[in-house]
């Protein structure tokens, strides 16, 4: 069930047996010469749509441009400031705590976002432990926020050091490749990768990024990924939110 595909009757209908919702939030930026630049908020989209198909979860909008400022040397590629988000999180919590919505589990596909999803979530406590006297006053109140990043859900992990024992890296990585070929087969892309693997290293603003990785990837070859590896990727991370959405929603 999508929050978007929904008239506010079924939402109000929705919330007499269930106070939970699944945000995907992910990123906006170039994922190297083969991925989307869509990747970081294709893949929580799709495998929470998937997921919300199978066990009639509600899904919400997806929160689609976070913590990419690094990438801002590529083309295409879009940012929030960490302040921007934190703001933006807190709002888009505290409307559907409004409504009635106590948790609120945010699944993430982008490593970049993690530490600005957590400030958000201490902004929405501490709003709650002043007594409701933060900015947003005091519906956040009995609210608790969870933060799930896709490829922590069960078996995903394992499955990409079985599929990709070289090569995997940390952006533009085989698997997020794979799931969003598996989500949209109609743009899949093959260009020419060199080195096979990108460099691994650090990195510290959008210059210096490109300098050190100059067509975006980090010690990933997504030339591994396939259709079939994203299918397989998918139903393992849709059964494991399902499992851990559903703990959640009984916290
Ligand atoms: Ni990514």
């Amino acid at each position: 069930m999508q929050l978007q595909l929904s008239t506010w009757n079924e939402i109000e209908l929705h919330l007499e047996h269930s106070k939970g919702i699944i945000i995907p939030i992910g990123s906006t930026e170039q994922h190297g010469p083969t991925g989307m630049i869509g990747t970081d908020a294709i893949c929580p989209e799709f495998i929470a749509k998937a997921a919300g198909d199978e066990a009639d979860l509600l899904v919400g909008p997806t929160f689609n441009v976070g913590i990419a400022q690094h990438h801002m040397a590529f083309a295409g590629s879009m940012t929030l400031r960490p302040s921007t988000m934190i703001a933006s999180i807190v709002d888009w919590v505290n409307s559907l705590a409004h409504h009635g919505f106590t948790r609120i589990y945010f699944l993430n596909g982008h490593g970049g976002n993690i530490a600005t999803i957590n400030a958000a979530f201490a902004e929405v406590y501490a709003q709650n432990s002043l007594g409701g006297t933060g900015e947003s006053g005091p519906e956040t109140q009995n609210v608790k926020c969870m933060l799930r990043s896709w490829w922590e859900l069960g078996g995903v992990m394992d499955f990409c050091k079985k599929a990709y024992p070289k090569g995997h890296g940390s952006h533009a990585t085989p698997s997020e490749v794979a799931l969003t070929f598996f989500a949209y087969p109609g743009h899949i892309t093959n260009a020419p990768l060199e080195p096979k693997i990108a460099p691994n290293g650090g990195f510290t603003d959008a210059a210096d990024y490109r300098k050190n990785f100059p067509d975006g990837r980090i010690g990933s070859d997504p030339s591994l990924a396939t259709v079939e590896d994203g299918g397989k990727l998918v139903a393992l991370a849709r059964a494991g939110l399902v499992a851990d959405f559903g703990k959640f929603a009984l916290s």
